[in-house]
């Protein structure tokens, strides 16, 4: 039984995040989408809402055999994958720009929990340049977010700003 961690802020979950699940999916008998409870970075989604919406999104994809949960984390990421008797850190690798953080995370997980590994995993070419914050800008400026992201996020983020403004 082969557990891998997929850990992240998910602010929200983009379409490349999902490519890189079903990937994963392939490799593993369970993965943990585990969103990190961050108080310091301010988010557009609560921790809750991303569950919610992670949770929601996950029942549509393909996982073939691979059971998928979506969790919540606080602390260190190595302590949370031995809480969860966990192989494997799964993480995306979109760009050179991305290694030279992601390698600093292994390294630094690597020395602190030797017996666990870090699988980065490339999403397709189509997904190259699509995060989270770019997501969030493009959507904020009022540019389109089609394609990008899955459709229910498409549809919360519209109610979400619609709130906020109707709040202000
Ligand atoms: O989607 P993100 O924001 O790039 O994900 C970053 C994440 C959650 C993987 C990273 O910040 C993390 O693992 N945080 C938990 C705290 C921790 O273990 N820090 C030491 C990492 S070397």
């Amino acid at each position: 039984m082969r557990r891998a961690i997929y850990p992240g802020s998910f602010d929200p979950i983009t379409n490349g995040h999902l490519d890189i699940i079903q990937r994963g999916c392939k490799l593993f008998d369970e993965i943990i989408i585990a969103v990190l409870i961050n108080p310091e970075k301010t988010a557009f989604f609560s921790v809750a809402e991303r569950c919610e919406i992670l949770r929601a999104v996950m029942k549509d994809i393909d996982h073939g055999e691979c059971t998928l949960a979506v969790e919540s984390f606080a602390g260190l990421l190595i302590q949370y994958a031995a809480d969860r008797q966990a192989h494997a850190i799964v993480r995306g690798i979109r760009a050179i720009s991305d290694y030279e953080y992601e390698l600093q995370m292994a390294l630094m997980n690597r020395r602190l929990q030797p017996q666990l590994e870090t699988v980065f995993m490339m999403p397709a070419e189509a997904y190259s340049y699509v995060s989270s914050r770019l997501v969030k800008e493009v959507f904020h400026l009022g540019g389109t977010i089609e394609g990008l992201v899955p459709r229910l996020v498409e549809e919360r983020m519209r109610s979400k700003s619609k709130d906020q403004k109707t709040k202000s």
